[in-house]
């Protein structure tokens, strides 16, 4: 079983990543950590533990940092519902939340888990702290697929940046110079025909029919009107969901590269803004190089980028999770 530990800040696309993660039998969740983003931090991890309990399932939930390392909070109401559940407002799960800070269990899941495959759905804020205070625990990590980014094209949450990132780009930068396995699934990928279009919402609750396959639409009923008033999209954008189908299943990303990646935290428009040296121009003596240390003692990038992905394979792994049985 491939053991796995998921960051979020569960709202409704994080929701129904956990469930596809929970419901997959070749995977070990050993833990959920909860941050502060789409909503503050209690409302996150409430979110989190009804996910759990829908699915049946008993993974702990800890909770984490509740702001930014130097940023004034900022949630997403207004893309997720005032529950971040598209105003379902679920029945309050019966588990508390461990009383261990989720930093802490980062640290040790991964310190008891080499190989472990990490998962961030929200700002890095945890995982920064995690791995400033015990650098060694990289080394553990066999994946680390993030949700967060946008690979040359542009943001949801400011024209240069995508939201996780945007948050919390202290932390980002110091995970993404951290030498973390990282693999970067940027906003983008689950754009246009990657959304889940009328036609399928309809499937799922007519058809499939299942209590998650009910769950995966209505909780991003927030999710589907504002994607579709703000950012012109055609149906609801999931890119928790297919930041975690590239986690389970690596082949989902059809077309990736390594890359150099810096995190824009002193501009004035660009806060938060991925860089991709997507040329490698930084391999050149050129202006700036000086500027690009690279986290490899070889200086070859270390980031990978996800530039495409299967799109019918990723819906496929989608109603298969919500067609498991809980
Ligand atoms: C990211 O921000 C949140 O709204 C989603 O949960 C996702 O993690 C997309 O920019
Ligand atoms: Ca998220």
């Amino acid at each position: 079983m491939r053991k796995m530990i998921i960051d979020t800040d569960t709202a409704s696309d994080d929701a129904v990543a956990i469930m596809m993660a929970l419901m997959d039998p070749d995977v070990d969740v050993v833990a959920l950590t909860v941050v502060a983003g789409n909503v503050n931090l209690k409302q996150a991890s409430i979110n989190a533990r009804y996910t759990v309990e829908l699915c049946g399932k008993t993974t702990p939930v800890y909770e984490g940092a509740a702001v930014p390392l130097l940023r004034e909070a900022y949630h997403a109401e207004f893309f997720h519902g005032s529950d971040g559940m598209g105003e379902m407002h679920y029945p309050a799960p019966k588990r508390p939340a461990e009383t261990k800070h989720a930093v802490e269990a980062l640290i040790e899941h991964i310190e008891a888990n080499p190989g472990i495959i990490l998962v961030t759905l929200g700002p890095m804020t945890n995982v920064a702290l995690a791995v400033a205070q015990a650098p060694h625990i990289v080394k553990n990590v066999s994946r680390c697929v993030v949700m967060g980014g946008a690979a040359c094209v542009v943001g949801n949450i400011t024209p240069a940046a995508e939201f996780n990132i945007w948050c919390d780009p202290e932390a980002a930068r110091v995970c993404f110079r951290s030498g973390l396995p990282i693999e970067m699934v940027g906003w983008e990928l689950c754009r246009g025909e990657a959304n889940i279009l009328e036609e399928e919402m309809r499937y799922y609750k007519e058809e499939i029919n299942t209590p998650l396959s009910h769950f995966t639409i209505d909780c991003n009923a927030s999710a589907l009107k504002t994607n579709q008033e703000w950012l012109s999209d055609p149906g609801i954008g999931l890119p928790d969901p297919v930041t975690m189908a590239i986690a389970l299943d690596p082949a989902i990303c059809t077309k990736s590269s390594k890359h150099q990646v810096e995190i824009e935290c002193e501009g004035t428009f660009t806060r938060g803004m991925t860089v991709v040296d997507q040329l490698n121009v930084t391999v050149h003596d050129t202006a700036n190089v000086g500027m690009w240390k690279a986290v490899n003692a070889d200086g070859s990038p270390h980031i990978t980028v996800c530039w495409e992905i299967d799109i019918p394979g990723w819906k496929a792994l989608l109603e298969k999770s919500v067609r498991t049985a809980v």
